[in-house]
């Protein structure tokens, strides 16, 4: 068969820092296999051998079939291999807790029936009361630093004035966390989840999140609240452990915070760079929820950070995937597939509703997708009705880019305004 592609292709780098090419297009490496096999051969950083899926129906497939396991941690040494393998090429820390330390509530790396009792247990918690309250109280954040930026000047770095703030300041409402907390919680994630950390200040960071969140929890069982991890504590049956509830809460963390936060920034970036759609979306503010969607589709944050294990033997779009194969998504390339989308590398926001892969697909799908796309309606909505001339403060190709990390997204984003 084809040589297999190297892992390190796929992740966009040299290219981009020498500003050429599209910074919202999947890497030269990804996007160059368009055309070819949907399912192909993919050598890991170590030289192992796993496979890389391009095409929509059979990611789909695979991400909708049980026979590909989630389970890092059962099948890690079948394999050698798995997200954490993929994470360390990408420079990308996806966790800030090793992955030996997770077995108790990791659910996001569990399969059926493990992950299905977690998992119901905190869609329980994701309700319509609770999600209509969080929707209020993310419009007051968004204006609150709305307004910070503009008593500050007419410019400002959208990621830290912005983007970072508001997914952390909604999970802190989730889980309860007192406002006084909120300055070191707020700092410490930042800190773990920071590929700029060293692996020093990272494990502090994390330690010190894990000891918080460790006491959140002590507090909330003597003293519950109308939050999420009180809501966790009360509904159980039979009880979750501390070590669980400590889990549940790091996996929400680590999966909500940095993906809607990189969402947000270079989401503002694509529209600013694409002053035609967003001029269609200033005169029609009701096309909000179909930029969103798009936006989740043309921008595929997660590039290469949804894998799965082959349990068994599995034939993909005619390609023979043995047990124990890690299988990596490449997202990018997937919600970009010519037989699926018309002209794909398009930002199109009047394009036809279609479902996309951004939050994945099957029994993992994306547990905090509404949420998400309230931080994401909002977040843009304020964004570009509060601040009149809104346009990039530096040229487009100096924005420096995460392109080193397994969630795409940009370090900082310089703005200016009337
Ligand atoms: C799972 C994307 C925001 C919580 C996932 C998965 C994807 C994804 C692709 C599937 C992973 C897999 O199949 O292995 C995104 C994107 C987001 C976002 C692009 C932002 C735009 C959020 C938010 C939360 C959240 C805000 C929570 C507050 C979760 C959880 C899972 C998950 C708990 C694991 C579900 C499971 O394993 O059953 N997300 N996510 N995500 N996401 Fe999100």
């Amino acid at each position: 068969g084809a040589a297999p592609v190297a892992l390190r292709q796929l992740i966009p780098a040299e290219l981009l820092e020498r500003g050429e090419g599209c910074p919202f297009d999947p890497a030269p490496g990804l996007r160059g296999l368009r055309g070819q096999g949907a399912v192909q051969p993919l050598e890991l950083g170590n030289g192992a051998r796993a496979w890389l899926v391009t095409g929509f129906a059979e990611a789909r497939e695979v991400m909708g079939d049980l026979r590909f396991s989630s389970d890092r941690v059962r099948y890690r040494d079948a394999t050698q291999m798995g997200a954490d393998e993929v994470a360390a090429q990408a420079g990308a820390p996806v966790c800030p807790v090793p992955v030996e330390a997770r077995a108790d509530g990791m659910f996001i790396f569990m399969d059926p029936p493990e992950h299905t009792r977690l998992r119901r247990l905190l869609t329980g918690q994701f309700t319509v009361r609770r999600m209509k309250a969080l929707e209020a109280r993310v419009t007051e954040i968004a204006v609150e630093h709305i307004e910070a930026m503009r008593a500050a000047g007419t410019g400002a770095d959208l990621v830290p004035a912005y983007a970072l703030p508001i997914p952390s300041l909604v999970i802190c409402e989730l889980l309860g966390v007192d406002y006084g907390d909120r300055g070191s919680f707020q700092e410490n994630t930042a800190i773990a989840l920071s590929s700029a950390s060293t692996d020093e200040e990272r494990a502090r960071a994390g330690g010190e999140l894990y000891g918080f969140i460790a006491r959140l929890i002590a507090a909330k069982r003597v003293e519950p609240g109308d939050d999420l991890i009180s809501g966790l504590i009360h509904d159980a049956d039979p009880p979750l452990t501390d070590a669980q509830l400590i889990d549940l809460t790091l996996v929400l963390l680590g999966a909500g915070h940095e993906t809607t936060a990189n969402m947000l920034a270079l989401g503002a970036f694509a529209l600013l760079e694409n002053p035609e759609q967003l001029a269609a979306l200033r005169a029609d503010p009701e096309l909000v929820d179909q930029a969103v969607e798009e936006l989740l589709r043309y921008l595929s944050i997660i590039q290469l950070g949804v894998t799965r294990v082959a349990t068994q033997d599995v034939t993909v779009g005619g390609v023979d995937i043995p047990a124990g194969a890690t299988v990596v998504l490449g997202v990018p390339e997937v919600n970009r597939d010519p037989r699926h989308w018309d002209d794909p590398d398009r930002l199109d926001l009047r394009r036809e509703r279609a479902p996309h892969l951004a939050f994945g697909h099957g029994v993992h799908q994306c547990l905090g997708q509404q949420l998400a796309r309230i931080e994401m309606r909002i977040g843009f909505t304020e964004l570009f009705t509060r601040l009149p001339g809104l346009r990039l403060a530096t040229p487009a190709t100096e924005v420096p880019l995460r392109n080193d990390m397994l969630i795409f997204g940009v370090h900082s984003l310089p703005v200016a305004w009337d």
